[in-house]
């Protein structure tokens, strides 16, 4: 069995763990900080990220379990300078049209539907039951969280992160860096780091 490093033990570490495994993989987790007692599901802890990169010749690939975006991205790129082969994950259940790309280092959770023409970029997250219709682009490092839905052709840029619940309606650009809140709907184009809330959603910050 090919065998997976996992930088991030915490609940998203596990759930990437968890559809890793769906995908075929050996799972072992590395994290800075030594995972409480049953933090890794009973698999392997194997030490810090330092390790982890010292250690390419044991693994088949490497994948990043971290929530945060600019983490994320950063502990990415580390391991691909350090020449691991990053994989996209794919759970089984998840509806993953054939004209969508995934990029590497990418997960797409239970439940999630990626539609036809849309580009998932390096390191993103389409969590649990989130939708990602026709020709969207979603940049480096995007979280597109449960059940968030983005209508056709929508735009997001790098590490922004849409909220549980929100709604994107078609051909909205989103900056890089912003937050759309938790059951917001974005009618209009959201700006480079703003952070936007309500129904229709407006910016606060
Ligand atoms: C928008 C968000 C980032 C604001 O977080 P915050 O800066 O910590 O804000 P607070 O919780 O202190 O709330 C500030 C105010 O905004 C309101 N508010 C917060 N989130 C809101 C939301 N999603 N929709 C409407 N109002 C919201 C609060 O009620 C509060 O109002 P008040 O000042 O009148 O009491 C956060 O609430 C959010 O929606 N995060 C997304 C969480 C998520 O999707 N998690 C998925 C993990 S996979």
């Amino acid at each position: 069995m090919k065998r997976l490093a996992i930088f991030g033990a915490s609940g998203h570490g596990r759930v990437v763990a968890d559809i890793a495994e769906c995908c075929g993989w050996e799972v072992f987790f590395f994290d800075d900080a030594e995972p409480m007692d049953g933090a890794t599901l009973g698999l392997p802890y194997c030490g810090t990220f330092e390790t982890l990169l010292e250690r390419k010749g044991d693994f088949g690939g490497a994948f990043v379990g971290i929530g945060n975006n600019d983490i994320r991205m950063t502990k990415c790129k580390a391991l691909l300078d350090a020449g691991y082969f990053l994989p996209s994950l794919l759970h089984p259940s998840a509806t993953v049209s054939r004209y969508a790309q995934i990029a590497e280092g990418a997960v797409i959770m239970p439940g999630a539907v990626v539609n036809a023409g849309a580009r998932i970029g390096f390191a993103c997250i389409v969590n649990t039951a989130a939708s990602v219709d026709h020709d969207c682009v979603l940049d480096a490092g995007v979280h597109i969280s449960p059940g968030a839905h983005l209508a056709g052709q929508v735009f997001v840029g790098t590490c922004s992160w849409i909220g549980i619940g929100a709604i994107v309606r078609q051909r909205i650009s989103i900056g890089s860096h912003a937050m759309i809140a938790a059951g917001a709907v974005v009618v209009k184009d959201v700006q480079d780091a703003a952070t936007v809330i309500g129904v229709p959603a407006t910016q606060v910050r």
